[in-house]
């Protein structure tokens, strides 16, 4: 398939309902031959939803979409980043993988490992990983190890381990990972036939940032868009190198995906900010919440705490939004992957205790 008539093979196989991943889809872009052997699950092509609302709460004429990233096959992004490292891992002759993980990656380490029959290691910081993420490493088949300490205590582990033991590390240091990820601005572009003025996004270890900035730019390069986004990075503000300027030792935010003091692609992401002329900023658990609580309750989109990120970044930062300006925040994560926090801090409770008949469930209604 050449570049020329790719947009024209997106079209047939959306329409004709008949996406085959997106190693198939985006085949000239990415680093595969021939020879990779593919292991999907039919991730990507995940919709990009209008939230009204959202826009009207920017206070002036603004477009704003969300890249609903949590309907991936696992429930998040980094699906787009492991059919890629696995497929290489599979073509390389790897028979084991390893992440460290706060959960989605090792969700989705898992599944795409053992759809390719090899043995899949995730180390995962202890009491500190969403029920829903541990739920899906332990049903896939994923080999678990709760250690005594944070994200980057994991990570750390992780890396020594895959240059010592026959075990290939699928961190978004696995430079397919970033490869697979930056897929997701081709599709936003592919929607809206151009790039967005802004992208607003979390930030945890920085991949993600760094993915969606190659794609913009591989995509412009090819003519495919005129325009470059401005990357908007947000981080937790318990949590917040990016802000501070300098590893935080000890990070504690209630978006457990993003608790990360030391991002491993530092330098890349902070080259797609100054490059974009984007920014990083910092958003509050309880702004985090309420974007949360916001999306569900008045856009009807449950995603997880950390991508709420993005949308409470983008309230937070609304002066600086230019009239008339599209914007794409990235929603990471399904909600349904932390069912606790969605309970934990819903405002509405369930009424309880209630007997078994017309009469009385009426009058709990109001009637
Ligand atoms: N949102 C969610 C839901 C995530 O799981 C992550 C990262 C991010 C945002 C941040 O993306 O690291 O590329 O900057 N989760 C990793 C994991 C760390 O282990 O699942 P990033």
């Amino acid at each position: 398939m050449t570049l020329a008539n790719l947009t024209k093979t997106n079209q047939i196989a959306t329409s004709a309902n008949n996406w085959q991943g997106l190693i198939e889809t985006y085949r000239p872009y990415l680093p595969v031959t021939e020879a990779t052997p593919v292991v999907t699950l039919l991730e990507g092509n995940t919709p990009l939803i209008p939230v009204p609302a959202i826009a009207q709460r920017i206070g002036k004429e603004v477009k704003v979409y969300v890249k609903y990233d949590g309907l991936n096959p696992t429930g998040s992004f980094k699906d787009r980043g492991m059919t890629m490292a696995i497929s290489k891992a599979k073509e390389a002759g790897a028979k084991a993988v390893i992440c460290a993980s706060t959960g989605n990656t090792s969700a989705a380490a898992a599944a795409y490992a053992r759809r390719a029959g090899m043995r899949a290691f995730v180390v995962i910081p202890d009491g500190y990983v969403a029920l829903g993420k541990l739920a899906q490493a332990l049903l896939y088949g994923a080999e678990v190890i709760a250690i005594k300490g944070n994200f980057d205590d994991a990570f750390k582990i992780v890396r020594e381990m895959s240059e010592n033991y026959p075990v290939t590390l699928v961190n978004s240091v696995n430079p397919y990972r970033l490869q697979g990820q930056k897929t997701a601005a081709f599709e936003i572009v592919d929607i809206l036939g151009d790039a967005p003025d802004w992208l607003c996004i979390p930030v945890g270890n920085a991949g993600n940032i760094t993915a969606y900035w190659m794609g913009f730019n591989e995509y412009h390069q090819n003519k495919q868009c005129v325009r470059l986004p401005k990357m908007m990075g947000f981080q937790a503000a318990g949590a917040a190198p990016f802000i501070s300027g300098q590893p935080v030792a000890n990070p504690e935010t209630v978006a457990t995906a993003i608790r990360i003091g030391n991002p491993a692609n530092w330098e890349k992401a902070l080259k797609a900010q100054e490059a974009s002329q984007g920014e990083f900023n910092p958003v509050t658990d309880e702004e985090i919440l309420d974007a949360y609580r916001l999306l569900a309750s008045e856009e009807g989109i449950f995603c997880e705490p950390a991508s709420a990120a993005s949308v409470a970044g983008l309230l937070k930062v609304k002066e600086k939004v230019p009239t008339g300006a599209t914007i794409v925040c990235v929603l990471t994560g399904n909600g349904l992957k932390d069912p606790s926090s969605a309970i934990d801090y819903s405002v509405n409770e369930t009424y309880t205790g209630i007997e078994a008949n017309l009469a009385d469930v009426a009058k709990v209604m109001g009637f």
